[in-house]
């Protein structure tokens, strides 16, 4: 086979074989083809497209092009969870918890945060103590004594895909639908997922900033799903602003506790809510989603969630006493107030904008090796819809020494939209894609 054929037969829309797809994927992983034949490849199927079949190899292949995680030693279906990236996206650390405590098995896998997004994972650090980079023993112990681990990634998992993904980011070859959906889903294939839950998120915030183009994507990873046997669905839900009030590392830790108490933002807890009785239901744990959401309403008003997620906390060796005493938590030194210039209602709050002002406190990372500050961040005190008058609270910023606050303060003012006319309320969860 040769590299060149295949090439020329995408660019002439034609659909590609299994084995020309893995022979590209696995010569090019080896290091056997050169950076532009890939890239020429990767334009090509950018312009033509790839069918269902094609995908589905490719994500397969690129699954298979590493380590891969073996979670059979753990009873039950495993689903996974999955968010295309937003901001203040607390959900993983309100889900675990609930999900396992209604009974389905999680076995989660997180990233850290770059950029304008943060990653679970940091988030959880900011726990004293805690602990994410478990043995492969002990991560699949802790699941099958207390239903639930949260930890990074081992392994070298899904390598194919890591090296074709800093080459489309060079290539302007990211924004093509089969290559996102098999990136994204090759990589819960390799985590071990029977089942996955994709949360598609729309809008400002989000990589999916038009709506079709996000049910495209939904769609493309479903269909995935169906061809490898792992059943997915996904629900599109927006992002035109952060979700929940809190973003930043310790803060939103503390938001997920107020959550898994039953006192959390009504955004947060809905999205929480559906996309967790949905992984119940693909889990097998109930028959119906509506089942599932009624498991879960259980286990928020009994407090099971927060008990489940205290467990977690020391089963990882953090100090499980933070639930109770925020002041365990690293907390800035000064809070800063961001007033309304204006008189009016909210009619955005650009999320990616908010992302950035945290970022810029020192929430998040420029770079991959910048350090965070679990601290710091940005706390909403209003959301899209409400009313204000001028010098009203329109978020609280918490502030250390290091963070950047004129930038930060300017980049946040700007997030805000005021405008003389009621605002609609926008809807959180817009479809469910199966
Ligand atoms: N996220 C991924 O993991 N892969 C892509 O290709 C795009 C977004
Ligand atoms: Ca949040």
């Amino acid at each position: 086979m040769r590299a060149y054929d295949i090439i020329l037969k995408k660019r002439e829309g034609n659909e590609l074989s299994k084995e020309e797809i893995e022979y590209l994927i696995e010569a090019y992983t080896a290091g056997e083809l050169p950076d532009y034949q890939l890239s020429a490849w990767a334009m090509a199927v950018f312009f033509k497209g790839m069918n269902e079949r094609e995908t589905a190899d490719l994500t397969m292949t690129m699954a298979n092009s590493g380590d891969t995680i073996d979670l059979s030693p753990i009873q039950g279906v495993k689903v996974d969870k999955h968010s295309t990236g937003g901001v203040g996206d607390t959900t993983t650390l309100v889900l675990a918890p609930l999900v396992a405590a209604a009974g389905a098995p999680v076995a989660k896998m997180s990233g850290r945060g770059l950029g304008h997004t943060g990653g679970t994972i940091d988030k959880l650090e900011s726990i004293p103590d805690f602990n994410t980079s478990l043995s492969r023993e002990q991560f699949i112990n802790n699941v099958n004594d207390i239903k639930v681990a949260v930890a990074g990634q081992t392994g070298n998992l899904a390598p194919a895909d890591k090296k074709l993904y800093a080459l489309r980011d060079v290539t302007a070859t990211v924004d093509s639908i089969p290559l996102i959906a098999s990136s994204i889903m090759s990589k819960k294939i390799a985590a071990g997922a029977d089942g996955i839950v994709l949360d598609v998120k729309v809008g400002d915030g989000a990589f999916m900033k038009d709506y079709e183009e996000a049910k495209r994507l939904a769609k493309t990873m479903v269909d995935i799903g169906k061809n490898v046997q792992r059943e997915t669905i996904a629900v599109i839900s927006d992002m035109n602003q952060p979700l929940g009030l809190a973003v930043g590392n310790a803060l939103e830790v503390k938001e997920a506790i107020e959550t898994l108490r039953g006192e959390g933002p009504v955004d947060l807890t809905a999205l929480c809510l559906t996309l967790g009785s949905q992984m119940l239901r693909l889990s097998g744990v109930v028959k119906s989603v509506e089942a599932g959401r009624e498991e879960l309403e259980k286990v928020l008003t009994s407090g099971a969630g927060l008990k489940k997620l205290k467990e977690m906390i020391t089963a990882q060796g953090g100090n499980p006493e933070v639930v109770d005493n925020y002041n365990l938590l690293p907390t800035a030194k000064q809070k800063i107030e961001l007033k309304a210039e204006a008189d009016g209602y909210i009619e955005e709050i650009a999320a990616e904008d908010v992302g950035i002002a945290a970022m810029l406190l020192g929430a998040g990372r420029k770079s991959k090796e910048d350090n965070i500050d679990m601290a710091v961040g940005v706390e909403l005190a209003v959301k899209v819809g409400e009313e204000v008058s001028k010098g009203d609270k329109l978020a609280l910023l918490h502030v250390n020494e290091q963070s950047d606050l004129t930038a930060a303060r300017e980049k946040l003012q700007k997030a805000y939209t005021i405008t003389t006319e009621p605002v609609e309320e926008k809807a959180l969860i817009y479809e469910i894609v199966k």
